[in-house]
């Protein structure tokens, strides 16, 4: 079964949602981040302290909009696959989730589990 979670055009380049996992997995949040035609998704919450990583729901890009940034103590992780190369987690990682795009779709590749976005905005 494949889960869609939006639209590619749904979010801003770069930009980044929100998304739940569920139900059956304790309500996982996570974030979806987009550069150009490629997109990626972790768990939404920082290897440093396991706090969200979202300063506001969904939004977790840095100010340039180059690496996913922690809205607590400003941790930066790559986009491409979620290492920690600045802050107080440097060589850490985000948990990831694999994802896909599938035509105009981004989808949740190889889970049996549900998602629903948990924003609707994505304005970046
Ligand atoms: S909780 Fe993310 S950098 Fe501290």
């Amino acid at each position: 079964m494949t889960i869609r979670i939006c639209r590619l055009s749904d979010l801003p380049d770069p930009g980044s949602l929100g998304f739940e996992l569920g139900p059956g997995v304790e309500g996982r949040s996570c974030v979806l981040v987009r550069r150009g035609d490629a997109v990626w998704a972790y768990e939404n919450r920082c290897p440093h302290t396991g706090a969200p990583l979202d300063w506001r729901p969904g939004q977790v890009l840095s100010p340039e909009g180059t690496h996913i940034q922690c809205a607590l103590h400003l941790a930066q992780f790559r986009m491409e696959d979620g290492q920690c190369v600045h802050g107080p987690c440097v060589g850490q990682s985000l948990r990831a989730v694999p994802v896909r795009r599938e035509g105009a779709w981004v989808v949740l590749a190889a889970t049996d589990r549900g998602a629903s976005t948990s924003s609707e905005e994505a304005d970046g």
